[in-house]
């Protein structure tokens, strides 16, 4: 088979690698890809949102799989696109992925199905905002509606920032047009658990859990990132919670989406909070966790091309996932001063440290080749991932191989996983 992923960053080299495991495949092409990726798959400067150029390639290459990785061009619609070119492709339509693409979609499916998350009001003029933040309890809760980088949550301690952050959000437009409408909700407390998910329209194969670090600093302070670092499983979902969300969320949310006439075929990315009063959906994902993608892929036993085949026939029903009877953690390195501010194009040394060395892996979020060396290009530059028997043996090797990759500056949490100590 010949796949096409689409994407370039460390949760699509996650899945190139992954994919290239398969007996099935004998070529991958990414686009765009990044240095790392081109290990396992010929890279191509084509952009995810040219959904034409890609249909044009994926025809031209003779492509059997395109598989979608990022959020954006789902949203945007890549899926219709490809499909109407008779392209089989994994992922949601533009109409199902819309469960990430507005928060305020999916609070409303929650809301008219039952499904357990936090209270909340949708608004579309920021007077109504205002006004209701009046009489509100704080901290409180503020989304922009749309796709914003994972940063358009704000959370608010006092009605001054509050006011605030409804005034960045829909009339300066901080997030663009993300925020032309906004979600207020309750503030919630206590862990959060990322679970992923294959789903075929009708049937959902729950992945192992993980969980995400979304802030810069150590002690989760800082500003939101896209993650910094992650574990899987989390020992926090305990066989009594996965109950709990096996009934009254994963199966659910799929049978509301079927039954609004969206049927989601592809991944959903269950944000959790595992509140005092049982679990709460946080936010959909409409695709692989990054990087949650990073620890749970090197973890699962299936092929996962015929997961996704599955997905894709409406046959996964047939499946069982299967997983690994370990634990992985993911290291991201960073450039210092992201998310706001930094430098790129530092040489990458210590890249073959990794390579041929079991249950480790470097995972390329933002490299590319220059004059022959690969150098840094963006925030978040690798993800370190290694594997052991269990969650503190997997920390030590992952922190040990995140020790032998170095650019200049390079910055990373040293505090990825410390909840593991608690549990
Ligand atoms: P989201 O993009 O919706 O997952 O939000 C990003 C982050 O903001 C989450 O991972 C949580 O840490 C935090 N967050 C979002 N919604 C809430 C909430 N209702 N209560 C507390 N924290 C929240
Ligand atoms: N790691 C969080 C996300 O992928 O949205």
């Amino acid at each position: 088979m010949k796949v096409l992923i689409v994407g370039g960053g460390g949760r699509e080299h996650a899945i190139a690698w992954k994919i290239s495991t398969s007996p099935k495949v004998e070529k991958i092409y990414c686009a765009p890809g990044n240095a790392g990726i081109e290990e396992y798959a010929e890279c191509v400067d084509i952009g995810v949102m040219e959904f034409d150029r890609i249909a044009a390639f994926a025809k031209e290459k003779q492509i059997d799989l395109a598989v979608i990785g990022m959020d954006d061009p789902l949203v945007g619609g890549i899926v219709d696109v490809l499909e109407a070119e008779g392209i089989r492709v994994f992922g949601p339509k533009k109409n199902a992925a819309v469960l990430e693409g507005s928060k305020a979609f999916s609070k409303d499916l929650m809301k008219k199905y039952g499904i357990p998350t936090a209270a909340y009001e949708n608004f579309d003029d920021p007077k109504k905002a205002l006004a209701y933040l009046e009489t509100a309890e704080f901290p409180i809760v503020l989304k922009a509606d749309g796709l914003a980088l994972g940063k358009g949550v704000l959370i608010c301690n006092t009605l001054e920032e509050a006011r605030e952050g409804v005034r960045s959000i829909m009339m300066d437009k901080k997030f663009g047009a993300a925020g032309n409408q906004m979600v207020i909700e309750e503030f919630m407390t206590g862990r959060e658990v990322s679970v992923l998910s294959f789903v075929d329209g009708r049937t959902i194969r729950t992945m192992t859990s993980a969980q995400d670090h979304k802030r810069a600093l150590d002690g989760d302070q800082g500003l939101n990132t896209g993650g910094m670092g992650t574990f899987s499983p989390s020992p926090f979902y305990t066989d009594e919670v996965d109950a709990f969300c096996q009934q009254y969320i994963y199966q659910k949310t799929v049978d509301a989406m079927a039954a609004e006439g969206r049927p989601f075929k592809g991944i959903i990315f269950f944000g959790l909070m595992l509140t005092e009063k049982g679990p709460r959906v946080l936010e959909y994902n409409a695709r692989f966790g990054d990087p949650e993608a990073q620890v749970v892929l090197p973890r699962m036993k299936n092929d996962m091309v015929e997961v996704l085949e599955a997905c894709i026939d409406g046959t996964l029903d047939q499946i069982e996932l299967e997983f690994e009877n370990n634990a992985a953690v993911c290291v991201v390195l960073a450039s210092k001063g992201y998310p706001v501010s930094y430098e790129k194009g530092f040489e990458i040394r210590g890249l073959d440290a990794c390579r041929d060395r079991e249950g480790y892996y470097v995972f390329h979020a933002a490299s590319k080749r220059k004059d022959g060396r690969i150098v840094t290009n963006g925030g978040r530059v690798l993800g370190v991932t290694a594997t052991g028997p269990d969650l503190k043996s997997a920390r030590a090797n992952a922190y040990e191989a995140a020790s032998w990759v170095d650019f200049d500056n390079k910055y990373m949490r040293g505090d990825i996983g410390k909840a593991i100590d608690e549990a």
